[in-house]
């Protein structure tokens, strides 16, 4: 037996302004499953989560709901959670970066830091939007590219040429929040001074076991390149954290969102572990373990700024980073029209979270690898695994033992070799399972349930019964293959703890962790019930169909208050002329702004429109109306747009929404709104 371990592990904490997803739940998944292996190896682990509540675009998403921010990070953190719970992903606390602990720890660790040093105030001239009173970030601006002209690029590279600049160089730049023109505006912003801490960080992320290899080598073109100092602060309005000692800066949100770790963990001790202390966890030399578990997208935050940012308050920095590569769905990046980009709460409405669970565990290992959930793929191996395998020994053997020997197991299992064979592999499954190479145990698992099957077609209890259903050869191979079953549902019981729970309840027994593989079963089981359904390739359709539409109403059913469920209200008539309330619900119109409204070269009927429908991109949309309104009757009004019919590729360009109008005789009017409604409102 190892000495016992006391680790701390959490997730990246998902931003609050959106749901949770299949390619989030990869990396949830993962630790969930490590946490509960090293729980079942006897470790003391604690698994702490938030939701990331801070930031301008919450800010902004809270805005067009027309709710408060605190309002939107209570909601959506609702909605995390319940996802979470429908996966097993069994946090010990999940918490809110918006916490009175996380507002003092990350004041702390700012001021620690400024004491030490690292901390620098200099001037910066940015781009603002005079009529939102906001500074903007690169992705609020649009304008035209500086080196091959092209209109409608983002403030930081042109989509076409590939050049990168500063937004201050686009030309004709315009806020895409409210359409204005940005003027300059200088202001002062907070730096950490990240440079002081090189050669720290060049030590650091070589230790052993603290990063992946090709992630350290990644860091080291970094270091090469040389490191800058970090902007750490943001101007008002900015929904976040106050820094200490200012009138109106803010923590950007990358800085207390990890201190977030810490506080999410200090709340959950306070709330349920007397025992320990903060600074068990936190302290320099603290023996605890720490690990964080992230995407590669993040890598830069957790392996630079983050350990600097300890290190320069005098706290301990983690153990590791378990960092874990993209999803594809299908091949492909996930996609909402094809129906490929499924959230967590689509795919519960439609199947079991567990064959997820084994999906995953089935692709995952200690790489940065990209991981692809094939949808046929899935289909055929949880079906082939864990129903045609793994339940299978079970349900072949428990009918006699619960029909012929009155649910009891024989005593000659101690003896079995076959038995012992499986005990001894725990070692190695364990070990796989420690170093995450989970795809390695899930293959050996299954290695152990293709023999137990072999096992049973070569000795044919079925046969035997049908000579003499009394025979204690029957009660003998149909023990020994429960027991199979036993040691195999141990070894995946960090996978699939619904199964595992079930299976417990069916073997009669108090645990099913890893020390109990040693335990032989010679008692009375229960009766057998079917433990797991066949993955219903038309509820994976299903789950894609729902996907797809989830596209058409997501934003309205998102936050705003859908008032009526699919289900309650059934159209009365099925008359073609007729659309039930459900379809018409499924049309999403929103207030509109024209930013931009241009004719178009070659196409008399068109006009081109650049609209501001309140997301983060404006739209490109074409209208057929050219014929009757001029670009300048047009430019600067409130219209109204139909933002969730799917993108039309057109000649000129695609059109990412319809404006809509009203047709009389021949002769187009387009609907306008009055000015003082907001972009991005819902029409209903
Ligand atoms: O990338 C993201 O989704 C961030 N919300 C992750 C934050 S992880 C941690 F640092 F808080
Ligand atoms: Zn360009």
């Amino acid at each position: 037996m190892t000495a016992k371990r006391q680790i701390l592990v959490t997730n990246a904490l998902p931003y609050a302004n959106g749901p949770i997803h299949m390619g989030h739940l990869l990396g949830y998944i993962q630790a969930d499953i490590w946490v509960r292996a090293m729980r079942s190896a006897g470790h003391d682990v604690i698994y702490v989560c938030a939701d990331d509540a801070h930031g301008t675009a919450i800010m902004l998403r809270a805005e067009a709901n027309g709710i408060s921010p605190e309002e939107q990070i209570k909601n959506v953190q609702v909605e995390h959670e319940r996802d979470f719970a429908g996966f097993n992903v069994a946090f010990d606390y999940y918490d809110s970066t918006h916490s009175d602990t996380n507002r003092k720890r990350s004041e702390e660790i700012y001021l620690a830091n400024e004491k030490a040093g690292n901390i620098s105030i200099r001037p910066v001239t940015q781009l603002f939007d005079p009529q939102k009173q906001m500074f903007l970030s690169d992705r609020f601006i649009k304008g035209t590219c500086p080196t091959c002209k092209t209109d409608d690029q983002y403030g930081d590279a042109c989509e076409k040429c590939g050049t990168t600049y500063n937004a201050t160089d686009l030309l004709n730049p315009r806020s895409t929040l409210s359409g204005a023109t940005p003027t300059l505006k200088e202001s002062d912003h907070y730096f950490f001074n990240l440079p002081n801490f090189t050669k720290f960080l060049q030590t650091w992320t070589r230790d052993e076991g603290r990063l992946p290899t090709s992630i350290a080598n990644k860091l080291d073109e970094w270091f090469e390149a040389g490191l800058s100092d970090w902007d750490i602060s943001r101007d008002k309005p900015y929904f976040g954290f106050k820094i200490p000692n200012t009138q109106d800066k803010y923590f950007y949100v990358w800085v207390d969102a990890p201190i977030g770790y810490m506080a999410s963990f200090e709340n959950y001790i306070k709330a349920h572990r007397p025992d320990i202390t903060f600074e068990d966890y936190w302290k320099k030399d603290s023996d605890k373990e720490v690990y964080h578990f992230i995407g590669k997208d993040i890598v830069y935050f957790h392996a630079l700024f983050w350990p600097a940012m300890l290190h320069g308050a005098n706290y301990r920095t983690p153990t590791s980073l378990f960092v874990n590569g993209f999803l594809t769905v299908n091949g492909e990046k996930m996609s909402k029209s094809r129906g490929t980009f499924i959230k967590a709460e689509t795919y519960l409405k439609h199947l079991n979270p567990e064959y997820l669970r084994y999906y995953f565990a089935s692709k995952l290992s200690d790489k940065v690898e990209d991981s692809d959930l094939n949808l046929d793929d899935f289909v055929l191996k949880v079906n082939s695994d864990l129903v045609g395998k793994v339940v299978n020994i079970a349900s072949r053997c428990a009918k006699f033992i619960n029909t012929q020997f009155n649910n009891k197991l024989s005593d000659t299992c101690t003896e079995s070799d076959l038995v012992n064979s499986f005990i001894a592999k725990g070692d190695e499954i364990i070990k796989y399972y420690e170093n995450r190479e989970f795809s390695t145990a899930i293959r050996e698992i299954m290695a152990l349930a293709d023999i137990a099957n072999q096992y049973i077609d070569e000795k044919k209890p079925w046969a035997l019964a049908k000579e003499n259903p009394n025979s204690t050869d029957v009660q003998d191979i149909c023990s020994v293959g429960l027991n199979l079953f036993h040691k195999i549902m141990i070894y995946l019981s960090p996978v699939l703890p619904t199964l595992a729970k079930e299976s417990k309840a069916f073997l009669n027994v108090e645990s099913l962790d890893f020390h109990a593989r040693f335990d032989v079963l010679t008692h009375s089981i229960h009766e057998f019930i079917p433990l797991m359904q066949r993955v219903d390739p038309k509820k994976v359709q299903a789950m894609v169909d729902d996907s797809k539409e989830d596209l058409q109403t997501a934003q309205t059913n998102q936050q705003s208050n859908k008032k009526t469920s699919k289900k309650e209200s059934k159209p009365v008539e099925t008359n073609n002329e007729f659309i039930g309330i459900d379809d018409f619900a499924k049309v999403q119109m929103k207030v509109a702004k024209v930013l931009e409204c241009n004719k178009v070269e070659g196409a008399d009927k068109l006009l081109q429109f650049t609209l501001d429908v309140g997301e983060e991109k404006t739209r490109n949309v074409f209208s057929g109306i050219a014929k009757f309104y001029t670009p300048e009757e047009l430019q600067g009004k409130t219209v109204i747009c139909v933002t969730n019919l799917a993108p039309r590729k057109m000649k000129f360009g695609i059109s990412e929404g319809m404006i809509l109008s009203a047709e009389k005789d021949g002769q187009l009017t387009v609907v306008l709104l009055p000015d003082s409604m907001v972009a991005g409102a819902t029409l209903a």
